[in-house]
C-alpha cells in the first residue's frame, strides 16, 4: 500500500472514500445533499464503521463512492478511525480497487496526527494477507491511498504523520510475519537472522550469540529451556544509539520460543496448536526496534531475545530438576510448559549487567491465566515502578493497544518460593499471569521494570476489523511510543 497526500478535493481514482460524521454532513463537502438523502431516507446512519456504496442506488454517476460511517463527532477516536477504514479497505478490494481518494477528512477535536495515523494504519493492517505458502494465491496489485482536502500550509505536517505511520504499519506487518511463519521454519537460528536484516533494514546492530557463547554467560536457566531440541538457542542482541550523549538506555526484552510444546509437562494438541506464535514478544521487539531505527529516534534502545524451543528429548530437562540462572539464583522447576519466565529470567538479567540499560520492558506470550484474566483484546502488565506504568498508559493510549496492570503485593511473592531452591517456576493454581510475572521480577534488581503479558493479544484465531488471523503484531507500536516519549 502506497500513501500520499494531496490540497485537491477530489482526484482521479478507481473509488472515492467519504467518511461521514453523524448528524454533521455539512462537513463532508461535496456530497451534503446525498448524505441528508441518505440520512432522511435511513439507508445509512453514519455509525461508526458502517458503509454504503452509492453504486447500489443504480445511478452509474456514483459507482465508485463508499461512504464511511466514524459515529459522533465528539466519540470519535484514533481506534474507531482505525475499525472504519479497515472495513472500507475491504470494500475497495470487492471493487479490485487500485487508485483510492479520501475525501474532505478533518475531525474536529482530534488531532490531525492521532486521524491520519488511524487511517494509514487501519487501512495498512487490513491490507494484509499471510498467503506466501499458498500455491494460488492471487496477485493483487498494491493499492494507492491519497488523502484528499489537506490545506496547503499543512501539506508538510501531514506527510510527516504519513511516513512515521507506514513505518509503524510495515514494522508491525513485519512481527505478524515472524510469527505467522511455522516453526519448522522459524527456528532460533531463523529468528536470529531475521533480527540481522531488519538490523541492516533500518540501521540498528544485531549480534547473536550460539549456545557455547551462551553457555560462557552462564545462562543455565535459559539453556535448561532449550536442551530437548536439535535445533540449538541463540540469543539475539540489538542495539540502536540514537542519543549518544545521554546514558539513559531502554532494555527491551522479548519472549522468544519459536515452539513451546511444554516438555515432559506436554501441552495437549489443542494447547500446542498455536505455539508457534510463543516467540510473538520477540517478534514484537524486532518491530519495534525496526522502527525506532527508521525513524531515528533520539534514544538508546537495547533489544535482546533468548530464543529457544521447548520439546521433549533424553536431553529434556525435566519436573523436579533443580537448575541454576545466570543471576544466581536457584530454580525448581515444577513444570516444564511454565519455560518462558526462564529464559526471560536470564535475558533480563543478562540485559541489565551486560547491557547496562537503565530501565527495562519485558514482553511475553507468558500465561493462558493472562487469556482468562483479561481475553485476547487487553494485555495484562505487572511492574515495579508506577511512574514507569503511566508512561506505558500514555504510549498504550496512543497506539491504541490496551494494557491493564495487575497487582503485585508481596503476598504473591511468597508463591513463587522454593522449599528447597531459591525460587520455583509455577506460583500454583491461581493469580498466574501475576506470579509469571513476578518471577521474572526476581532477576531486575532495583531498575524500573515493566512486564507485557501478551498470551491473549498476539494471536487471532480470526479475521476482524484490522486484524488477521494469526499473528497480531502486538506491542510493537506500544514499545515505540514508549521508546519515543
Ligand atoms: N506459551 C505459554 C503461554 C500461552 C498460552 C501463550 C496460551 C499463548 C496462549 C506458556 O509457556 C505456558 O505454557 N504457560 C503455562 C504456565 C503454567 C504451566 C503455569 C500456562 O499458561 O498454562
Ligand atoms: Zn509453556
Ligand atoms: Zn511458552
Amino acid at each position: 500500500m502506497k500513501f500520499s497526500v494531496n490540497t485537491i478535493e477530489i482526484g482521479a481514482s478507481d473509488v472515492v472514500i467519504v467518511p461521514v460524521i453523524q448528524k454533521n454532513f455539512e462537513k463532508s463537502e461535496g456530497f451534503e445533499n446525498t448524505i441528508k438523502y441518505l440520512f432522511d431516507t435511513k439507508k445509512f446512519k453514519g455509525e461508526i464503521g458502517e458503509i454504503f456504496n452509492l453504486s447500489s442506488l443504480k445511478d452509474d454517476k456514483y459507482e465508485n463512492i463508499i461512504f464511511v460511517g466514524l459515529g459522533k463527532e465528539k466519540e470519535i477516536t484514533g481506534e474507531k478511525i482505525r475499525v472504519a477504514f479497515s472495513k472500507v479497505i475491504k470494500k475497495c478490494r470487492e471493487f479490485k480497487a487500485q487508485k483510492i481518494f479520501i475525501n474532505n477528512f478533518n475531525v474536529d477535536g482530534l488531532a490531525y496526527a492521532e486521524a491520519i495515523n488511524a487511517v494509514i494504519e487501519g487501512t495498512g493492517f487490513a491490507a494484509y494477507k499471510f498467503d506466501k505458502y499458498k500455491s494460488d494465491k492471487k496477485v493483487e496489485k498494491d493499492m494507492e491511498l491519497c488523502i484528499g482536502n489537506v490545506p496547503l500550509e499543512k501539506l508538510e505536517e501531514v506527510k510527516g504523520y504519513i511516513d512515521e505511520a507506514s513505518v509503524l504499519v510495515e514494522a508491525t506487518l513485519l512481527a505478524r510475519t515472524l510469527v505467522n511463519e511455522p516453526a519448522n521454519i522459524m527456528t532460533p537460528k531463523v529468528l536470529a537472522k531475521a533480527a540481522s536484516d531488519a538490523g541492516k533494514k533500518y540501521g540498528f546492530e544485531v549480534d547473536v550469540f550460539d549456545k557455547a557463547k551462551i553457555k560462557e554467560l552462564d545462562m543455565k536457566a535459559f539453556l535448561a529451556v532449550s536442551l530437548g531440541s536439535e535445533n540449538p538457542p541463540r540469543l539475539i542482541v540489538m542495539r540502536y544509539s540514537g542519543d549518544k550523549d545521554n546514558r539513559q538506555v531502554l532494555g527491551l526484552v522479548g519472549k522468544g520460543l519459536t515452539y513451546d510444546a511444554g516438555g515432559y509437562s506436554i501441552k495437549t494438541s489443542d494447547g500446542m496448536s498455536t505455539m508457534k506464535s510463543d516467540m510473538g514478544g520477540g517478534a514484537a521487539v524486532i518491530g519495534a526496534m525496526s522502527a525506532i531505527a527508521k525513524m531515528k529516534l533520539k534514544v538508546n534502545v537495547v533489544a535482546v531475545i533468548a530464543a529457544c524451543e521447548n520439546l521433549i528429548s533424553g536431553g529434556s530437562y525435566k519436573p523436579g530438576d533443580i537448575i541454576g540462572s545466570m543471576g544466581g539464583k536457584t530454580i525448581e522447576v515444577i513444570n516444564t510448559d511454565a519455560e518462558g519466565r526462564l529464559t526471560l529470567a536470564d535475558a533480563v538479567y543478562y540485559t541489565i549487567s551486560k547491557e547496562k540499560v537503565t530501565k527495562v520492558v519485558d514482553i511475553a506470550t507468558l500465561t493462558g491465566a493472562a487469556l482468562s484474566a483479561l481475553g485476547i483484546t487487553t494485555t495484562a502488565v505487572v511492574t515495579n515502578n508506577k511512574e514507569f506504568y503511566g508512561k506505558l498508559e500514555e504510549a498504550s493510549y496512543k497506539s491504541g493497544e490496551k494494557v491493564w496492570m495487575l497487582p503485585a503485593f508481596d503476598e504473591y511473592k511468597e508463591l513463587i518460593k522454593s522449599n528447597i531452591a531459591d525460587l520455583k517456576n509455577i506460583g500454583g493454581k491461581f493469580a498466574g499471569t501475576i506470579t509469571a510475572g513476578l518471577f521474572i521480577g526476581e532477576f531486575v534488581g532495583d531498575k524500573p521494570w515493566l512486564h507485557l503479558d501478551i498470551a491473549g493479544t498476539a494471536w487471532r484465531d480470526s479475521e476482524k476489523d484490522y486484524y488477521s488471523i494469526g499473528g497480531t503484531g502486538a506491542g510493537v507500536r506500544t514499545l515505540y511510543y514508549l521508546a519515543k516519549l
